[in-house]
């Protein structure tokens, strides 16, 4: 099956923590009825993705896919669907089979419709002898079976449009803060859950330790730099068109404490790292996104301290509502 470009969107992986912000913001702009969200799970009652269209699809289904992008005039696809590193390093066929096997599946598509891709790539692609502030452009040597799909990912993109034109585009984000959907199986999860933890409970017990130093960055941030990404003109994108660094804020896991315990007083976390030490000590600190700045004028909006209010501020408006 083949044919020319529709006008409407398809996200794939929906269901997710990107996918929950990324659906709705896409909806405000191009209108509720022209992104058509998708996923092998519903998502749940409360979801704002709940109030527009809805498909139940897996991405490693091509005949699926296929009719899905024909049947509903599909013209570009934000492919969120993947197995985050936690799960991944649990189950690592299933991240290659889901991450690698997804990505050819949607460009294949891509290439038959003549659809714009999104295709996000992921701080996973370093690995534990990149700078501890990675260069857009270092050897690419991750250790753990999520990063190597990711860097398989970025070099299938740049296949895709080097050999037939498929214009396709990612970042690699960071570790993403949000309240409106749980985090999925990641490593960077401890900064999401942390807030919820500490105004349930007033606790946390924290997965890495105290002195951990990631990338991260809040959901609004990286839903703006996605759009922009995506709107950005393709003669604009260079060499780093599958895979561009953003950055947004750089904390350790006790810097994270300290900024909530600021607004929480009685909050109190105690660090019981387990195996996601290993996969977040294989990552850098920081990101530097020279280039994305320069080819398509990145620039975030949200440190630390604008992160953090906004998470309880959120957080405490959905519990009372
Ligand atoms: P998530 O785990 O919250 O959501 C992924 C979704 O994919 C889930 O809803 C899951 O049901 C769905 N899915 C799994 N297998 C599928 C299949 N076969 N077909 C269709 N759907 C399937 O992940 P997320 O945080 O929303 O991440 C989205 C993308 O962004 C992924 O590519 C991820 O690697 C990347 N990313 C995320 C972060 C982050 O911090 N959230 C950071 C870096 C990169
Ligand atoms: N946040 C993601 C994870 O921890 C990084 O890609 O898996």
């Amino acid at each position: 099956m083949s044919g020319p470009p529709g006008e409407r969107i398809l996200v794939t992986g929906a269901s997710g923590q990107i996918g929950t912000d990324l659906v709705s913001e896409l909806r405000k702009v191009h209108g509720r009825e022209n992104v058509v969200a998708s996923d092998i799970r519903e998502p749940d009652h409360e979801s704002p993705i709940s109030d527009g269209p809805f498909t139940l699809l897996s991405v490693l289904d091509g005949d699926s896919m296929e009719s899905t992008i024909h049947d509903e005039g599909i013209g570009t696809i934000y492919h969120l669907a993947a197995i985050l590193s936690a799960t991944g390093e649990a189950k690592p066929e299933l991240c290659h089979r889901v991450n690698v096997g997804g990505t050819v599946c949607v460009l294949e598509a891509a290439r038959d419709f003549e659809l714009k891709v999104y295709a996000p790539s992921s701080i996973a692609v370093f690995g534990p002898d990149a700078p501890k502030i990675a260069p857009q452009k270092t050897p690419l040597n991750p250790t753990t079976m999520y990063g190597k799909t990711k860097v398989t990912g970025e070099i299938l993109a740049m296949n895709y449009w080097k050999q037939y034109g498929v214009d396709v585009r990612g970042i690699r984000y960071p570790g993403l803060i949000s309240w409106k959907a749980p985090a999925g199986g990641g490593t960077t999860d401890y900064a999401v859950d942390i807030f919820r933890a500490a105004i349930e409970h007033g606790h946390y017990e924290c997965f890495v330790r105290e002195d951990t130093r990631l990338p991260m960055m809040y959901m609004d941030d990286a839903i703006r730099g996605t759009i922009s990404l995506m709107d950005a003109p393709s003669e604009n994108l260079g060499s780093s068109r599958a895979g561009y660094n953003i950055g947004g804020m750089s904390f350790t896991a006790g810097e994270l404490v300290d900024a909530i315990s600021r607004r929480i007083p009685d909050f109190t976390c105690d660090f019981v790292p387990d195996i996601r030490q290993s996969y977040a000590d294989s990552w850098p600190d920081d990101v530097d996104d020279s280039v994305a700045r320069e080819d398509w004028g990145w620039k975030p909006k949200f440190g630390l301290e604008e992160m953090v209010d906004e998470m309880i501020n959120r957080l405490r408006e959905a519990q009372s509502s």
